[in-house]
């Protein structure tokens, strides 16, 4: 059986520094696999070679079977992977339900001169994009502030706004970076939660997490990573106890940087 996502022998350096040096993992059709690591261990590097907002140096990312290394954003999210921000991103200007059509113009399928003549191919892709948008809203729980500009959102409540928006396209994979950072703990379940549901409409998801809870409780496998490289991975209870894991958290000052073994 192929993986819904295939990441191999990915390599990514910055002026020399090697971000990410070699890794390899899969996130299963159907699966809620989780990213963990130390900070500067790879993760966003990772993603972003992933998803397209980096090229990789070396290294092979293939998409239910599809070669997808490289290529641009846009043509990613069109293959059916898509990703959030470790900072959010959402249009403060713009209501909620605005936030969300926008968030699916680089998908649409009718011309501009549908969308100039205003034709009825027009206006059915448009209903079923506010449809669409007004489901989504539910899920996240934000139905009531469907009309209130997104600047008035907390800072959790941009986030859920930012997962809709990702959620638009009905894409296969989502990718998460640190979708519970910064989100107040009494509405951790909830963002737990909805990634279930979703999960069960069938989106799989892969998420970078630093939350041991959160992760615990929702990934069926996690991936960890320590100075650019796959440490290990498995089942969350598994992953968590294993020494190792605890070193490369341990080995890590309060400025993420590698801490001296004393010789
Ligand atoms: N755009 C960049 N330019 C230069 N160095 C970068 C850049 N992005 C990340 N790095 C470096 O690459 C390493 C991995 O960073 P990153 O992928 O952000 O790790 P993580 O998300 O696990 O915290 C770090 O040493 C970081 O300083
Ligand atoms: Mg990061």
């Amino acid at each position: 059986m192929t993986a819904l996502l295939e990441v191999d022998g990915l390599a990514k350096a910055y002026r020399g520094v090697h971000a990410v040096a070699d890794v390899s993992f899969g996130v299963a059709a159907g699966a809620i696999t989780g990213l963990i690591g130390p900070n500067g261990s790879g993760k966003s590097t990772t993603i972003d070679c992933i998803s397209g907002f980096q090229r990789p140096d070396r290294g092979r990312v293939t998409l239910d079977g599809a070669d997808i290394t490289g290529l641009p954003p846009q043509r990613i999210a069109r293959a059916g992977l898509v990703r959030t921000f470790q900072t959010v991103r959402v249009y403060d200007q713009f209501d909620l339900v605005a936030n969300l059509l926008v968030a699916i113009e680089p998908f649409r399928t009718v011309g501009w001169h549908d969308a100039l003549l205003r034709t009825g191919r027009y206006r059915a892709a448009r209903a079923a994009a506010e449809a669409r948008a007004r489901e989504l809203l539910d899920l996240v729980g934000l139905t009531r502030l469907a009309a209130a500009p997104a600047s008035i959102l907390s800072y959790g409540q941009k986030k859920l706004l930012a997962l809709a928006a990702v959620l638009m396209s009905k894409p296969r994979l989502v990718v998460l970076d640190e979708p519970v950072a910064g989100v107040n703990p009494t509405r951790i379940n909830e963002v737990a939660g909805i990634l279930r549901k979703a999960n069960e409409a069938g989106v799989s998801f892969l998420i970078i997490e630093h939350n041991v809870e959160f992760i615990t409780g929702l990934c069926d496998r996690v991936v960890v990573f320590d100075q650019g490289r796959k440490l290990t991975e498995g089942p969350p209870a598994e992953v968590h106890g294993d020494p190792r894991v605890l070193d490369a958290y341990l080995g890590i000052d309060e400025h993420g940087d590698h801490v001296a073994e004393a010789s």
